[in-house]
Protein backbone atom coordinates (compact mmCIF):
# COMPACT_ATOMS: atom_id res chain seq x y z
CA UNK A 1 0.00 0.00 0.00
CA UNK A 2 1.29 2.98 -0.91
CA UNK A 3 2.29 5.62 2.20
CA UNK A 4 -0.13 8.35 0.50
CA UNK A 5 -3.25 5.86 0.48
CA UNK A 6 -2.11 4.46 4.25
CA UNK A 7 -1.82 8.29 5.28
CA UNK A 8 -5.58 9.24 3.42
CA UNK A 9 -7.52 5.60 5.67
CA UNK A 10 -5.50 7.03 8.78
CA UNK A 11 -6.99 9.86 8.20
CA UNK A 12 -10.78 8.49 7.62
CA UNK A 13 -10.13 6.92 10.54
CA UNK A 14 -9.18 10.08 12.76
CA UNK A 15 -11.92 11.77 11.61
CA UNK A 16 -14.86 8.77 11.75
CA UNK A 17 -13.74 7.88 15.39
CA UNK A 18 -14.96 10.69 16.97
CA UNK A 19 -18.19 10.66 18.20
CA UNK A 20 -19.65 14.29 18.47
CA UNK A 21 -22.23 15.69 21.18
CA UNK A 22 -26.04 16.29 19.53
CA UNK A 23 -25.25 20.37 19.47
CA UNK A 24 -22.03 20.09 17.78
CA UNK A 25 -23.89 17.59 14.71
CA UNK A 26 -26.86 20.14 15.21
CA UNK A 27 -23.57 23.06 14.41
CA UNK A 28 -22.46 21.22 11.40
CA UNK A 29 -25.69 20.95 9.78
CA UNK A 30 -26.65 24.32 10.27
CA UNK A 31 -22.98 25.62 8.53
CA UNK A 32 -23.88 22.68 5.75
CA UNK A 33 -27.17 24.70 4.85
CA UNK A 34 -25.74 28.36 5.45
CA UNK A 35 -22.80 26.79 2.69
CA UNK A 36 -19.99 27.13 5.43
CA UNK A 37 -17.14 24.50 6.04
CA UNK A 38 -16.58 24.03 9.93
CA UNK A 39 -13.78 22.69 11.25
CA UNK A 40 -13.35 19.13 10.99
CA UNK A 41 -14.44 16.36 14.04
CA UNK A 42 -10.46 15.51 14.42
CA UNK A 43 -9.59 19.53 14.56
CA UNK A 44 -12.41 20.45 17.40
CA UNK A 45 -11.35 17.73 18.99
CA UNK A 46 -7.86 18.52 19.10
CA UNK A 47 -9.24 22.57 19.86
CA UNK A 48 -10.91 20.98 22.91
CA UNK A 49 -7.26 19.38 23.62
CA UNK A 50 -6.07 22.51 23.51
CA UNK A 51 -8.83 24.33 25.42
CA UNK A 52 -8.04 22.42 28.27
CA UNK A 53 -4.36 21.63 28.61
CA UNK A 54 -3.64 25.61 28.91
CA UNK A 55 -6.57 25.77 31.40
CA UNK A 56 -8.08 28.14 28.97
CA UNK A 57 -10.30 31.21 30.59
CA UNK A 58 -10.42 33.54 27.73
CA UNK A 59 -10.57 33.00 24.13
CA UNK A 60 -10.66 34.51 20.80
CA UNK A 61 -12.05 32.40 17.53
CA UNK A 62 -11.96 34.70 14.53
CA UNK A 63 -15.02 32.96 12.42
CA UNK A 64 -17.81 31.63 14.09
CA UNK A 65 -19.27 30.47 11.40
CA UNK A 66 -22.54 28.32 13.20
CA UNK A 67 -20.39 27.45 15.98
CA UNK A 68 -18.38 24.12 15.61
CA UNK A 69 -15.45 25.68 16.92
CA UNK A 70 -17.10 27.97 19.46
CA UNK A 71 -18.52 24.49 21.08
CA UNK A 72 -15.31 22.21 21.11
CA UNK A 73 -14.10 25.39 22.89
CA UNK A 74 -16.48 25.29 25.70
CA UNK A 75 -15.80 21.53 25.94
CA UNK A 76 -12.15 22.23 27.09
CA UNK A 77 -11.96 25.85 28.39
CA UNK A 78 -12.82 26.37 32.06
CA UNK A 79 -16.61 27.15 33.24
CA UNK A 80 -15.81 30.43 34.35
CA UNK A 81 -14.14 31.55 30.97
CA UNK A 82 -15.43 33.91 28.65
CA UNK A 83 -15.33 33.54 24.90
CA UNK A 84 -15.56 36.41 22.12
CA UNK A 85 -16.10 34.89 18.73
CA UNK A 86 -15.89 37.51 16.16
CA UNK A 87 -18.00 36.99 12.74
CA UNK A 88 -18.93 39.23 9.96
CA UNK A 89 -22.60 37.96 9.28
CA UNK A 90 -25.28 38.16 11.45
CA UNK A 91 -26.72 35.47 9.75
CA UNK A 92 -24.35 33.02 11.10
CA UNK A 93 -24.19 34.49 14.97
CA UNK A 94 -27.62 33.60 14.59
CA UNK A 95 -27.66 30.60 14.04
CA UNK A 96 -24.68 29.82 16.41
CA UNK A 97 -26.44 32.02 19.33
CA UNK A 98 -29.32 29.49 18.79
CA UNK A 99 -27.10 26.88 18.88
CA UNK A 100 -25.06 27.79 21.79
CA UNK A 101 -28.38 28.44 23.48
CA UNK A 102 -29.91 25.12 22.72
CA UNK A 103 -26.27 23.42 24.38
CA UNK A 104 -27.47 25.59 27.16
CA UNK A 105 -24.17 27.69 27.38
CA UNK A 106 -25.27 30.46 29.58
CA UNK A 107 -25.12 34.01 27.70
CA UNK A 108 -22.54 35.29 30.35
CA UNK A 109 -20.28 32.63 29.11
CA UNK A 110 -19.44 34.53 25.93
CA UNK A 111 -19.61 37.83 23.64
CA UNK A 112 -20.76 37.17 19.91
CA UNK A 113 -19.18 40.24 18.44
CA UNK A 114 -20.80 41.19 14.47
CA UNK A 115 -18.33 42.63 12.66
CA UNK A 116 -15.41 42.43 10.68
CA UNK A 117 -12.24 41.03 12.18
CA UNK A 118 -9.87 43.70 10.99
CA UNK A 119 -12.24 46.34 12.66
CA UNK A 120 -13.04 44.28 15.80
CA UNK A 121 -9.70 42.91 16.16
CA UNK A 122 -8.03 45.94 17.07
CA UNK A 123 -10.18 47.04 20.00
CA UNK A 124 -9.41 43.91 21.90
CA UNK A 125 -7.18 44.43 25.41
CA UNK A 126 -3.58 43.60 24.22
CA UNK A 127 -2.22 40.63 26.37
CA UNK A 128 -5.77 39.97 27.69
CA UNK A 129 -6.15 35.90 26.07
CA UNK A 130 -4.76 32.97 26.45
CA UNK A 131 -6.02 31.76 22.95
CA UNK A 132 -6.81 32.92 19.44
CA UNK A 133 -8.55 30.66 17.10
CA UNK A 134 -8.41 31.72 13.55
CA UNK A 135 -11.05 30.71 10.89
CA UNK A 136 -11.70 33.39 8.57
CA UNK A 137 -10.49 35.46 5.55
CA UNK A 138 -7.74 33.93 3.99
CA UNK A 139 -6.25 36.81 2.57
CA UNK A 140 -5.95 39.04 5.87
CA UNK A 141 -4.31 35.99 7.61
CA UNK A 142 -1.04 38.13 8.21
CA UNK A 143 -3.01 40.66 10.28
CA UNK A 144 -4.75 38.50 12.03
CA UNK A 145 -1.39 37.11 13.03
CA UNK A 146 -0.42 40.54 14.17
CA UNK A 147 -3.40 41.12 15.83
CA UNK A 148 -3.88 37.73 17.27
CA UNK A 149 -0.14 38.29 19.12
CA UNK A 150 -1.01 41.79 20.27
CA UNK A 151 -3.90 40.01 22.59
CA UNK A 152 -2.49 36.88 23.77
CA UNK A 153 -0.64 36.84 26.95
CA UNK A 154 2.55 35.75 27.36
CA UNK A 155 2.53 31.85 26.93
CA UNK A 156 -1.21 32.11 25.06
CA UNK A 157 -1.34 29.88 21.81
CA UNK A 158 -2.35 31.06 18.55
CA UNK A 159 -4.12 28.43 16.00
CA UNK A 160 -4.51 29.28 12.51
CA UNK A 161 -6.42 26.82 10.65
CA UNK A 162 -6.27 26.06 7.12
CA UNK A 163 -3.04 26.37 6.47
CA UNK A 164 -2.65 23.73 4.11
CA UNK A 165 -5.47 24.81 1.78
CA UNK A 166 -6.70 21.75 0.88
CA UNK A 167 -3.13 21.06 -0.40
CA UNK A 168 -2.33 23.81 -2.77
CA UNK A 169 0.18 25.66 -0.04
CA UNK A 170 2.24 22.95 -0.71
CA UNK A 171 2.27 22.89 -4.58
CA UNK A 172 5.18 25.24 -5.10
CA UNK A 173 3.60 25.55 -8.56
CA UNK A 174 -0.04 27.21 -6.72
CA UNK A 175 0.37 30.86 -7.05
CA UNK A 176 -2.70 32.45 -6.36
CA UNK A 177 -3.44 35.28 -3.71
CA UNK A 178 -4.62 33.13 -0.90
CA UNK A 179 -2.41 30.66 -1.00
CA UNK A 180 0.52 32.82 -1.54
CA UNK A 181 -0.64 34.70 1.71
CA UNK A 182 -1.20 31.31 3.67
CA UNK A 183 2.17 30.14 2.64
CA UNK A 184 3.93 33.08 3.97
CA UNK A 185 1.87 33.93 6.87
CA UNK A 186 3.13 30.15 8.05
CA UNK A 187 6.66 30.80 7.54
CA UNK A 188 6.55 33.88 8.94
CA UNK A 189 5.28 32.76 11.92
CA UNK A 190 7.66 29.39 11.73
CA UNK A 191 10.52 32.42 11.47
CA UNK A 192 9.76 34.41 14.38
CA UNK A 193 12.07 34.37 17.56
CA UNK A 194 9.14 34.75 20.30
CA UNK A 195 7.03 31.75 18.91
CA UNK A 196 7.79 27.85 19.26
CA UNK A 197 5.63 26.90 16.59
CA UNK A 198 3.82 23.03 15.19
CA UNK A 199 2.56 22.24 11.82
CA UNK A 200 -0.22 19.50 12.67
CA UNK A 201 -1.69 18.04 9.85
CA UNK A 202 -5.85 17.59 11.14
CA UNK A 203 -8.33 18.59 9.25
CA UNK A 204 -7.17 21.21 6.84
CA UNK A 205 -4.06 21.67 8.62
CA UNK A 206 -3.09 23.70 11.40
CA UNK A 207 -0.24 26.00 12.25
CA UNK A 208 0.13 25.87 16.75
CA UNK A 209 2.02 28.83 17.81
CA UNK A 210 3.26 29.54 21.41
CA UNK A 211 4.30 32.97 22.33
CA UNK A 212 7.31 33.15 24.85
CA UNK A 213 6.35 33.05 28.30
CA UNK A 214 7.58 35.62 31.36
CA UNK A 215 10.25 32.88 32.63
CA UNK A 216 11.77 31.47 29.46
C1 LIG B 1 -15.07 28.59 7.83
S1 LIG B 1 -16.25 29.61 8.60
C2 LIG B 1 -15.87 29.41 10.32
C3 LIG B 1 -16.25 28.07 10.83
C4 LIG B 1 -16.21 27.93 12.33
N1 LIG B 1 -14.91 28.24 12.87
C5 LIG B 1 -16.64 26.55 12.71
O1 LIG B 1 -15.79 25.66 12.92
O2 LIG B 1 -17.87 26.32 12.78
C6 LIG B 1 -15.56 31.20 8.31
C7 LIG B 1 -16.35 32.33 8.93
O3 LIG B 1 -15.56 33.52 8.85
C8 LIG B 1 -16.42 34.60 8.61
N2 LIG B 1 -15.62 35.68 8.01
C9 LIG B 1 -15.08 35.71 6.77
N3 LIG B 1 -14.40 36.85 6.59
C10 LIG B 1 -14.50 37.54 7.75
C11 LIG B 1 -14.00 38.80 8.19
N4 LIG B 1 -13.25 39.56 7.40
N5 LIG B 1 -14.29 39.20 9.45
C12 LIG B 1 -15.05 38.42 10.26
N6 LIG B 1 -15.54 37.22 9.90
C13 LIG B 1 -15.27 36.79 8.67
C14 LIG B 1 -17.50 34.04 7.70
O4 LIG B 1 -18.68 34.82 7.77
C15 LIG B 1 -17.66 32.63 8.22
O5 LIG B 1 -18.73 32.54 9.13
Amino acid sequence: MSSELENDLSTQFMEASIIESPHIIQARRAAKDLGLEPVTPATAQFLTFLAHIIDATAIVEVGTGTGVSTLAFFAGMKPEGLLTSVDCEAEHHGAAREILKAADIAHTRFRLITGDALTVLPKLTPGAYDMVFVDAEYLEYPEYLEEGLRILRPGGLLVLNHVFLGGKVVDDTNLDDDTIIIRDTVEAARGMDNLTTSLIAIGDGLLVCSTTRNED
